[in-house]
């Protein structure tokens, strides 16, 4: 009973108090300008267009040309002519989030699309696109995050409040990944963004990827490719929202999003209808002013609050990874997570490049010991690597390189450390006891550490 007295109250704050409106003078393509009230209004400000048919469909405001407002619809514009009545509705749209939307899926305005029963609402409204935390009141990044993915806790480890971006290409295995990091982390609220993926994949990964188990402590944010670029916009920011709303319940979210770069598509759209010129690759300004507004908002809370440790996927186009929006988001995040299509090609998945791949928070967050592990466990990978060709061939002589030798012995049992299946979870003791197990075992011939002297004839 009090849940739906709190739940009428949060409905009665939202209505507007007065209602301005005014007029359709003119469609073109998507974009809707509407004349009367552009004085009153600003960009990012929302207005409701009611058709003839009498439908209302919510705008949003992207720009002004001409003394004209220029508005771009959440969804199509049929029915829409000129005369319509454009109504302005409340300026910031607001989320009212609550503990009841674990384990479900909703669109960017923050309504059920699972089929089930209609949303609870939370008391408080928060605002869709909210400020970051400002920089000094925010925390420091805490203790390490337990991802439950090996290749992740020892090589690229991942603290509390970080923010991580995952660079592949597509079918390198990104969704398998996330799907890794919902059921076997040890966050205690999982936040998802979906952002325009085609339906089939997103409905896919719901029900195959995460599962009941996966789903039943995280919130999906979905808006699938079909979606308008406003929608799909606002899906990413809304995921956030909703992060910040258990962060300030305390909790420690993990914010995945899937994908930055459709984020960033959505906003170029947007941007190019409202008449913005594109500059960088057909990317427009407004482009990398807005990625940083997005990611800036995960990250660790003011005190008295949680974090948000946030993981974003980048698609790299025909494995490009200069590409522009790969080169901001490398530039805002905390660090790298690079699939590697060759890796995944030869049947190693999770396809991490290690090499490629960096966590800012190591080496502070480790202990000496740790460090040592992992930095031992590098330079195998780096001097097999660098030797790979010659190895492959047959053109390394053993014995002619300690060095070069221990990397041979040790490399593939670190290739199937690095390896993982879905089902399967490893903490991050046993992740660093497991490393350090391969690194001590003793090759039946030749010279025992990774860097020790030469022994001269061995092999
Ligand atoms: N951990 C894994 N174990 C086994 N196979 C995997 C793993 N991760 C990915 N794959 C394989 O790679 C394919 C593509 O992965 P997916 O996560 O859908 O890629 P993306 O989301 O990048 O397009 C999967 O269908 C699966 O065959
Ligand atoms: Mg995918």
């Amino acid at each position: 009973m009090t849940q739906l007295i709190q739940t009428l109250i949060a409905e009665i704050d939202r209505l507007p108090g007065e209602r301005l409106f005014g007029r359709v003078v003119g469609v073109r393509g998507l974009v809707v300008e509407i004349g009367g009230v552009q004085g009153n209004l600003s960009v990012g400000d929302r207005v409701r267009i009611l058709t003839r048919d009498h439908r209302a469909i919510p705008c949003e405001v992207v720009g002004f040309r001409a003394g004209q407002a220029l508005l771009l619809p959440f969804r199509g514009v049929d029915g829409v002519g000129l005369g319509c009545r454009a109504e302005l509705t409340e300026s910031a749209p607001m989320l009212h989030p609550a503990d009841g939307w674990l384990g479900r899926v909703i669109n960017a305005f923050g309504e059920a699309v699972d089929g089930k029963e209609p949303m609870p609402l939370g008391e408080r409204a928060y605002p869709v696109r909210a400020q970051p935390p400002p920089a000094h009141r925010r925390q420091r990044v805490g203790g390490k995050l337990d991802l439950g993915v090996r290749a992740l806790n020892t090589f690229l480890t991942c603290c509390r409040g970080q923010r991580m971006g995952i660079f592949a290409g597509s079918g390198v295995g990104k969704s398998t990944i996330l799907s890794m990091l919902i059921r076997h982390s040890a966050a205690e609220v999982v936040v998802i963004g979906l952002v325009g993926e085609r339906g089939r994949e997103a409905r896919e990964f719901i029900e195959d990827d995460l599962g009941e188990a996966g789903l039943a402590r995280s919130v999906v944010v979905l808006a699938t490719s079909d979606e308008s670029p406003l929608m799909r916009r606002q899906a990413a920011h809304a995921t956030l929202t909703v992060a910040e709303y258990f962060r300030d319940q305390g909790k420690h979210v993990l914010c995945l999003m899937d994908s930055v770069t459709r984020f960033a598509m959505a906003q170029r759209e947007i941007s190019l209808s409202a008449g913005e010129p594109p500059a960088s690759k057909g990317y427009t300004p407004s482009v990398f002013a807005e990625l940083p507004r997005l990611l800036e908002r995960a990250g660790p809370g003011v005190p008295g609050t949680g974090s948000i440790t946030g993981l974003f996927t980048v698609l790299v186009e025909g494995d490009d990874h200069n590409e522009p929006v790969s080169d901001a988001v490398r530039g805002i995040l905390d660090g790298h997570i690079v699939l590697d299509r060759a890796i995944a090609e030869r049947g190693r998945y999770p396809a991490i490049n290690i090499l490629r791949s960096v966590s800012r928070t190591m080496p502070a967050c480790n202990t000496p010991d740790q460090n040592q592990l992992v930095n031992a466990a590098r330079r195998i990978i780096t001097t097999y690597e660098d030797m790979a060709e010659l190895i492959r061939l047959g053109a390394y002589r053993a014995g002619s390189n300690a060095e070069v030798d221990a990397a041979i012995h040790y490399y593939p049992m670190i290739d199937t450390f690095l390896a993982q299946t879905r089902e399967e979870a490893t903490d991050l003791a046993t992740g660093y006891d497991r490393l350090r197990a391969i690194l001590e075992s003793r090759p039946e011939a030749g010279p025992a550490d990774p860097g020790a002297a030469p022994t001269p004839g061995a092999g």
